[in-house]
């Protein structure tokens, strides 16, 4: 569904993905962890191009992605994105939130829209939260609302970039239950996490990265009991015993 062949990016002298392969596929879902500034994110951004790359290619569904116009907005549809930050507008209620890129994207009739997007908050478990506005929801259900938003699209891939790093611990569980949930549904996820908890539980694989490169990919079991790399046996020495 996804895959990297080659890929370089620098932010001027800065390598920061150094020759990724990486190949997912469909309803795969891969957990990519590695210590801070290894390019977690940038790795996220380049695949519904946020951030083009320098060499290498990138395909989604067996496509180039494209460089600009309504194909792109079309690509940005299909590979939906949850941030560690909650990016709803503000300025519009959760329904208008989840119907927005529907009918302006996919030009859905709006009365569809809203059909779909109360099934999608009912199932994200904040069907009752519709006519409120972000600024009075919890962290949790605000991150939510952006999975149903995303899921709105009907994404082929949906990409996760620490969609929990910035809520309060008891709101994390809730938003990880309808990632397990997708999961098991079938989608194809891409989720950087510090959560090693769903990296060993829902991921099919689990991605290292430092410095740039994919070190070490294995499934969750072999990755956390028996990781090869120095790297990430130093990775998880932290993590896992602080
Ligand atoms: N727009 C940018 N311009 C310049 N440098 C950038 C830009 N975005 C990221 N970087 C740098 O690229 C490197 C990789 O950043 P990235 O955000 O991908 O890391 P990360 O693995 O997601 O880290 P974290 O775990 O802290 O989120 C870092 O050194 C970062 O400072
Ligand atoms: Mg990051």
């Amino acid at each position: 569904m996804v895959v990297l062949d080659g890929v370089n990016k620098r932010f001027g002298a800065l390598h920061v993905l150094r020759d990724i392969d990486l190949t997912v596929a469909r309803g795969e879902v891969v957990a990519v962890i590695g210590p801070s500034g290894s390019g977690k994110s940038t790795l996220c951004r380049t695949i519904n191009r946020l951030e083009t790359i320098d060499s290498g290619a990138i395909t989604v569904d067996g496509r180039p992605l494209p460089e600009e116009g309504r194909e792109l907005a079309r690509l940005r549809a299909e590979v939906g994105m949850v941030f560690q930050s909650f990016n709803l507008f503000a300025h519009k209620t959760v329904l208008e939130n989840v119907t927005l890129g529907q009918i302006k994207v996919r030009r859905t009739p709006r009365e569809k829209a809203e059909r779909t997007a109360r099934a999608l908050l009912d199932r994200v478990g904040v069907g009752g939260q519709a006519d409120k506005y972000p600024a009075q929801l919890s962290g949790g259900q605000q991150q939510r609302v952006a999975i149903a938003r995303a899921l709105a699209m009907e994404p082929k891939v949906m990409l996760f970039d620490e969609p929990t790093s910035a809520l309060d611990p008891e709101m994390v569980n809730e938003v990880l239950e309808v990632m397990r949930q997708l999961a098991r549904d079938g989608m194809t996820m891409i989720v950087v996490t510090h959560e090693m908890g769903f990296a060993r539980s829902a991921a099919h694989r689990v991605v290292f990265m430092a410095d740039g490169r994919i070190v070490e990919q294995a499934p969750p079991a072999r990755f956390f009991g028996s990781p090869r790399s120095e790297r990430a046996k130093d990775f998880l020495s932290k993590v896992l015993h602080h």
